[in-house]
């Protein structure tokens, strides 16, 4: 049976910068994801942590939101067949060092923190992630 989902995407700071912005894009379209909104932005450390405040406990907390705030990063909506669990896949594991071959943190990621996208974790979370960007 069809499940059609929503999920967030980000293409993190090191990634625009290094203009991979439309080679990600186009890995999410060549596998069946749309990209139903985008858009460029720059957020505040204080937009990170409230973004990121799931994490507020993990030592890796202030460094994460300061990252995420030091340049442009653009978010996305995409949908598709399963679309959280298909974006987790195509993303590949946090650490780019522990990715499949094949997927965006493979072939982008620097490092755990640089490690070029965020994605939703879960439908709920996908929903909440969707509202905090693209406010109807
Ligand atoms: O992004 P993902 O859902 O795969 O991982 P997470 O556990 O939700 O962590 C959020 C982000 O925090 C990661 O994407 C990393 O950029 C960063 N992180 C880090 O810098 N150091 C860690 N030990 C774990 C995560
Ligand atoms: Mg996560």
């Amino acid at each position: 049976m069809s499940n059609i989902e929503k999920t967030l995407s980000i293409i993190k700071p090191d990634a625009v910068e290094r203009n991979l912005t439309e080679d990600i894009k186009n890995f999410f379209i060549d596998n069946d994801l749309e990209i139903l909104s985008s858009k460029k932005i720059h957020m505040s450390k204080e937009e990170a942590s409230e973004f990121y405040k799931v994490h507020q406990a993990k030592p890796f907390y202030d460094d994460l939101c300061t990252y995420l705030s030091s340049g442009s990063i653009i978010v996305m909506v995409l949908e598709g067949e399963n679309a959280v669990s298909a974006n987790r896949k195509l993303m590949g594991a946090t650490n780019p060092k522990d990715a499949e071959p094949n997927t965006i943190r493979k072939l982008y990621g620097i490092s755990i923190d640089k490690n070029s996208v965020h994605g939703s974790d879960s439908v709920e979370n996908a929903k909440k992630e969707i509202n905090f960007f693209f406010k109807d």
